[in-house]
């Protein structure tokens, strides 16, 4: 392999068919003169523009078919020209520079044509040399060049990822793994499940329970998952009233008014309340307004005024205290607003739970959030939260539902399949890495295998398959041609 050009932190090697150089690989571009390696990662290999080269290949293709099977070669050249048309130009992202053993974030320098070795680093020795943490791994798969890939339970930690592809490339899956491998350290996580796929996180692939049964919980809205009024704050019911019932301002008024007179009475239940509103003097609009944010709360099927049955957040987040565990909200077949009801309760308890230090820190894992979180939420979640304890990974098919600047703010992006011109834009305005790198390995990754992006890999993109698990698929699409008929 030798240098040919370098331009900005772009850089060309020319390379020889037998060199095996795929995208995605590391090069190690050492400069014996002045001891100093520049790191570049491939991102496309093209053949390279030999002047004179078509018209080459066009007599070449002519000759052929003129004069076949005869020794068009007597001077034996062909194997040498054969070389030149087959040689490769590897385009190149500069990722850094080691001198004297330590790296830096450098790109200025230029290394000497002549004297450069150019060599394959296998990624692995890579992440080793920059000072990966090897501390409470989670095994992602494994990479191109074979060896396993880890990532560490740190890089989750206070952090803000995004798993994002196209439809069916896996990225459930590898949602899946992380919150297990969360779970294994002992974390509390809680998934917003949209289709009911993590509710076989405790099962093994064959349908009985797998080693990690005990520490799963799955609550379904409605079944056996019900709150109570009586455990919920204000805060958390005029949150719900609010925002995923849209009452507004002046019967909200009248609603804390109504709350405040139970709260002294000690009487908060449905039935109570129901009862409050009836009472209720005033305006008839703004107990028509009232009446009706009633009905659906009651209608949701989420509450009961029975103490025994109703579930609390707290015992059950007691319950995970000790060896981890992942609370599944299993939100299938929940209707658009109840799914804002149960969401609204949901964080509202968790940001109530975490600021009251009853909980260290609680790791979510959101399904195509832009279907139940409400605008003023994400920067929310992204800013605010974080610093309570509230750490999101958020999984979409649909990269331009999440903004902008969210994407600015994501420590690492675990990014699959997109054939997509603007899905691909959209992603690759993450501020971590250069757009060329997201757009040129993105759009041929095979499922199952994606493109890690950021503190997760030190800011060195890798690429890895993920590996299989041993749980049962759930949320498959259901397809009318199931068996080939005879
Ligand atoms: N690394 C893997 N090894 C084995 N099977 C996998 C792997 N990744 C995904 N799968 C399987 O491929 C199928 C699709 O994966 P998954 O549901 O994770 O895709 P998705 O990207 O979440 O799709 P959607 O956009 O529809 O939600 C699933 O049946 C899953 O079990
Ligand atoms: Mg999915």
């Amino acid at each position: 392999m030798r240098l040919y050009k370098k331009e900005g932190n772009s850089i060309q090697i020319l390379s020889a068919p037998s060199d095996d150089v795929e995208k995605g690989d590391y090069l190690l571009v050492e400069d014996t003169t002045i001891n100093r390696k520049l790191i570049t990662q491939v991102i496309d290999v093209q053949f390279a523009a030999v002047p004179g080269l078509l018209e080459e290949l066009l007599r070449d293709s002519t000759s052929e078919e003129q004069i076949y099977g005869e020794d068009f070669d007597p001077l034996g050249v062909s194997s040498h020209i054969n070389h030149i048309q087959d040689a490769r130009m590897l385009i190149c992202k500069i990722r850094g520079t080691i001198q004297n053993d330590t790296l830096r974030v450098n790109s200025s320098w230029l290394p000497s044509r002549s004297k450069s070795g150019i060599t394959k680093i296998p990624i692995n020795a890579l992440l080793a040399h920059v000072g990966c943490n090897k501390e409470l791994p989670i095994n992602i798969g494994v990479t191109n060049d074979g060896s396993p890939l880890s990532i560490t339970a740190h890089d989750l930690d206070g952090r803000l990822n995004i798993i994002t592809g196209k439809k069916g490339t896996g990225k459930s899956h590898l949602s899946k793994l992380l919150v297990l491998g969360l779970v294994d350290y002992k974390a509390t996580v809680v998934v917003l499940d949209l289709n009911g796929e993590y509710t076989g996180l405790g099962l093994s692939t064959k349908g009985g329970e797998n080693q990690y049964s005990s520490r799963v919980h799955v609550l379904t809205p409605g079944a056996n998952f019900k709150v109570s009024l009586a455990q919920m704050g204000l805060s958390v019911i005029l949150k719900i009233m609010i925002h995923a019932l849209g009452l507004p301002g002046t019967s909200t008024r009248e609603f804390k008014h109504i709350w405040k007179t139970l709260c002294q009475q000690r009487n908060i239940s449905l039935e109570a309340l129901g009862e409050a509103i009836k009472q209720s003097g005033g305006n008839m609009h703004v107990r028509d307004a009232l009446f009706s944010r009633y009905y659906s709360l009651v209608n949701s099927g989420f509450f009961t005024d029975n103490e025994e049955s109703a579930t609390s957040f707290e015992k059950l987040f007691e319950k995970t205290k000790n060896d981890g565990g992942a609370l599944v909200i299993n939100l299938k077949d929940v209707s658009a607003v109840d799914r804002q009801i149960v969401l609204e309760y949901t964080l509202g308890n968790l940001v109530k739970l975490l600021g009251q230090w009853k909980l260290k820190s609680v790791f979510l894992f959101a399904e195509e959030a832009h279907l139940y979180l409400r605008e003023t939420y994400w920067e929310d979640i992204v800013t605010r939260m974080r610093h309570f304890g509230l750490f999101t990974n958020f999984v979409t098919n649909q990269p331009d539902t999440i903004k902008e600047n969210i994407y600015r703010q994501a420590d690492s992006i675990f990014l699959f399949n997109f054939t997509n011109g603007r899905d691909l834009e959209t992603v690759s305005k993450a501020a971590r890495v250069d757009s060329e790198t997201v757009k040129s390995i993105a759009q041929e990754l095979p499922p199952h295998h994606c493109l890690l992006i950021g503190k997760a890999v030190n800011d060195f993109p890798v690429m890895a398959k993920v590996r299989a698990l041993d749980i049962k698929t759930m949320g498959q699409t259901r397809l009318f041609f199931t068996e080939v008929m005879d």
